[in-house]
């Protein structure tokens, strides 16, 4: 889930901030355009906390006994108005990155082992095998060019029904991810999230499936969401980074897309890794650590991250190319790492 996901009521709103006050000192950081009218203290060139990567001891990360997906993992795309045959090719080597053992160090298959440590109540460990699994077009935006929470179920319900190739209903280990194209817009979308996860319900999809909804922001927020491959008009002196992929809202997708997926495979029914007292806002293991790319991450600086000879910014290698994805929080040790990190 995205970490400022507003409850339906007031006193969990409370709760939210009151948890948020002790968190955002140290991570979970977006330009927010919130943040810019409070002017929260962002230095763009620091960061507002002398914290390492996220390191707290405010953040008690816990198991709440329900189930992780321990079984190889299929991610099963639904793609949601125009999409370009490069911008697949990108997500889809990022998922097929996930298991590469192959890959150059510092490798995707290298970020996954920070998921892999968690386990259920018998011990068994997240699965480090993530696979695409089927994928469905939806070309002509079924349900239109604005979407709801709720309409984004119905948009699953028509993938898993459809009369033709749809996609398999897998509720053991398979994950379904809604992406949107640029033009589309969902709930919250650039004001408060740029994702999120959930799982469906019987009453709308027939089926309790975990899913996750992540947008390309590149027409409608890519200083927020698709930050620092974009950077916002309230941020002026900050240098946009140059995208490794040459395509500024699909390279920004790809961390929104390993947030929600590490998050959906220790927390697919939202009663097992989160931290917080309210499951209707849980803070989970990718909201601890967003915007943290690299050692020193914080605020607003991403952390050291690299630059390839063609000048381009990422921070770890797939099968065939390079992403920029953000750490996650790594509960044996109490900090956010990473394979990039430089102290290890
Ligand atoms: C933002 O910062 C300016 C200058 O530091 C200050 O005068 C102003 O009150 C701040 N605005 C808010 C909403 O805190
Ligand atoms: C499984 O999780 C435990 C507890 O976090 C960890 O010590 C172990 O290294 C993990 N195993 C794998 C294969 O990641
Ligand atoms: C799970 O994935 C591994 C490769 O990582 C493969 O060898 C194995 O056959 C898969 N198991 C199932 C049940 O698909």
């Amino acid at each position: 889930m995205e970490p400022l996901v507003l409850p339906p009521n007031v006193f969990s709103a409370l709760a939210l901030s009151l948890l948020l006050l002790f968190l955002t000192p140290a991570a979970a950081w977006r330009p927010w355009p919130r943040l810019a009218e409070s002017n929260a203290s962002i230095d763009p060139l620091v960061g507002d906390s002398k914290k390492f990567e996220g390191s707290s001891e405010f953040v008690h990360l816990k198991y709440h006994m329900g189930p992780v997906l321990t079984t190889n993992i299929s991610v099963h795309i639904i793609w949601y108005g125009s999409w370009q045959r490069n911008q697949k090719k990108i997500i889809r080597e990022f998922i097929n990155s996930i298991s590469a053992g192959a890959s150059k160090s510092p490798s995707v298959s290298g970020w996954w082992k920070t998921v892999q440590l968690y386990t259920d109540q018998t011990g068994n460990n997240i699965s480090s095998t993530v696979q695409l699994g089927e994928e469905k077009n939806d070309r002509f935006y079924s349900h239109g060019k604005s979407l709801t929470r709720l309409s984004i179920q119905s948009v699953i319900k028509s993938a898993v029904t459809a009369k033709s190739r749809p996609l398999p209903v897998n509720a053991r280990n398979g994950l379904y991810l809604l992406l949107t194209a640029d033009d589309v817009y969902v709930e919250n979308f650039c004001g408060q999230v740029c994702g999120f996860h959930y799982f469906t319900f019987p009453s709308i999809v027939g089926y309790t499936l975990p899913y996750a909804w992540v947008g390309n922001s590149e027409k409608l927020c890519p200083g927020i969401c698709a930050y620092p491959f974009a950077v916002p008009s309230y941020m002026p002196g900050v240098k946009a980074m140059k995208s490794p992929n040459a395509d500024v809202g699909v390279d920004g997708m790809i961390s929104v897309i390993a947030h929600e997926v590490a998050e959906l495979a220790s927390n697919p029914l939202v009663n097992a890794w989160y931290a917080g007292a309210d499951p209707i806002a849980p803070v989970e293991i990718a909201d601890l650590c967003e915007g943290i790319y690299g050692t020193g991450g914080g605020g607003s600086y991403t952390g050291q991250l690299m630059d390839g000879h063609d000048g381009a910014t990422y921070n770890m290698n797939g099968i065939r190319r390079r992403y920029l994805v953000q750490w996650v929080w790594n509960h044996v040790v109490n900090y956010c790492t990473g394979p990039n990190a430089l102290d290890q």
